[in-house]
């Protein structure tokens, strides 16, 4: 008993290993409802280019609609020996109205179907990223505008370096994630084009009217060249790419959420319902989403570095190997779903301790910068400004004080034009005020960026 779909040329069945081992039909049965929108379009065009008739037509989207009603209910039989999910379904639409069914694929090829599909699949789960992404960035900016006023400390190299408002730094997050956004929508574009007409590889020679299937399945065009239409995965790397460096950026908040939750810094506080505690240490409260997001990241790259090499060196044009797209491109998709919703569910919940973020800024000489600045105002070259307030550092290390606990003769001691007014640079609230131009620290340009941002977000 050989294929009923293509057994016509072979002497003997597929060996049973064999079949298990070249099957899909496990991991691409996913994309059935987007096989079966492609295949009532793909009807619907073949009626019109007198292919099919009209009775026809509407027997196979009557088969196919019951087809979809018994997937979703899970009544439907899968197949591992009809291969894939577009063999299954052709097979179980036959069974169902008969001699019709086997004139379905009349014009289309298995190669244009599953890159129909992967495109349509993958459109769709965009879509839902993006709106994931903007959910993410929503809460960003309401805990932005909340603490625009509130003060840490910023760092390079991880040391203490100058103040900044815990809602800028939000920003910075927010800003990563408009250019990730705009990546997606890139893919996007590039992805929702309609292979459908290529066939196998040549094209077919029926009348086929490709721009009426391209509208029914809402592709922005047909496909230009046959050839490269059934072959390339280039739309799956690339969201794999823009994947890869959301999640980058989504570690690099990770990180820092890990960071900001240790007793070390203990900046934040994460709600209980996005910790887990510790079996064995009943004090244990662990940041483990953030955590899981950072080390999630490592499974995307690794999809993209799969699907690069799947692609590498393929001769024109469909080869088996493509079947290997599936699995890693799914798992991408649902990686950086999962990632994304839980992120937007707990970013809005975060509590910081501000008090303590305050006092971590008070440490560490952190508006050193200030007091240049402030030397420069009053005529001092910078360079030579940033050798005294250097001197005026070691001093406070020496005595352990910061620069805003000095006594004015303390300070003076380093230069004759600090006065009394120094100490108005020295405050972290002087400090972060002072950085009022656009992109700027200071809490009023942060309201601006919040205005602006949620602009940005309407207007998409
Ligand atoms: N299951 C196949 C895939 O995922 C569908 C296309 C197979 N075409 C073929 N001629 N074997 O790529």
């Amino acid at each position: 008993n050989t294929n009923q779909q293509w057994g016509g040329r072979f002497n003997e069945p597929t060996d049973a290993f064999v079949a298990r081992f070249t099957a899909s039909v496990e991991f691409d049965q996913r994309m059935y409802l987007q096989d079966i929108r492609g295949s009532i379009a793909h009807a619907k065009m073949l009626t019109k280019a007198g292919v099919l008739t009209e009775d026809e037509r509407d027997d196979i989207i009557r088969g196919l609609g019951e087809i979809r009603i018994e997937i979703e209910r899970g009544e439907f039989e899968w197949s591992v020996a009809l291969e894939d999910v577009h063999m299954n379904i052709e097979a179980a639409l036959t069974k169902k109205i008969g001699i019709t069914g086997k004139k379905l694929h009349t014009g289309r090829s298995r190669n244009d179907q599953v890159a129909t599909d992967i495109r349509l699949y993958l459109r769709d789960e965009v879509d839902l990223i993006l709106e994931e992404i903007t959910r993410l960035q929503q809460g960003l900016l309401g805990v932005a505008e909340r603490e625009a006023d509130t003060i840490m400390p910023g760092f390079t190299h991880l040391q203490t370096a100058q103040p900044v408002t815990f809602g800028h730094h939000l920003l910075a997050w927010f800003e990563m994630l408009s250019r990730d956004y705009g990546r997606f929508v890139d893919c996007r574009e590039r992805t929702n084009i309609m292979p459908l007409g290529a066939a196998a590889l040549a094209g077919t020679t029926y009348p086929i009217e490709r721009d009426m299937t391209c509208e029914l399945l809402g592709f922005s065009a047909p496909a230009e060249n046959s050839l490269d239409a059934v072959s390339d995965r280039d739309f799956a790397i690339e969201f794999c790419a823009a994947s890869s460096i959301l999640l980058m950026h989504m570690t690099r908040m990770s990180e820092e959420l890990v960071l900001w939750t240790s007793a070390q810094f203990n900046f934040i506080n994460l709600p209980d319902r996005f910790c887990t505690g510790s079996s064995i240490m009943p004090q244990k409260k662990n940041p483990d989403v953030p955590e899981l997001v950072r080390g999630k990241s490592g499974r995307v790259y690794g999809h993209l570095m799969s699907l690069l090499t799947l692609m590498k060196s393929q001769p024109l044009a469909y080869n088996k190997d493509n079947q290997e797209d599936k699995e890693p491109l799914f798992d991408a998709i649902d990686t950086v779903k999962g990632c994304l919703r839980a992120f937007a569910d707990m970013i809005p919940a975060l509590e910081p301790k501000k008090e303590s973020m305050r006092e971590a800024a008070l440490r560490g000489f952190s508006t050193a910068t200030d007091l240049a600045d402030y030397l420069v105002r009053k005529g001092v070259a910078f360079r030579d400004a940033h050798e005294i307030v250097g001197k005026s550092v070691a001093y406070g290390i020496e005595q352990n004080k910061d620069l805003g606990e000095m006594t004015l003769d303390e300070l003076a001691q380093f230069s004759d034009v600090i006065t009394a007014d120094v100490f108005d640079v020295l405050t972290l609230e002087g400090s972060v005020a002072a950085r009022d131009h656009i992109g700027g620290t200071a809490p009023n340009q942060v309201r601006a960026a919040v205005a602006r941002g949620e602009k940005k977000l309407a207007e998409r």
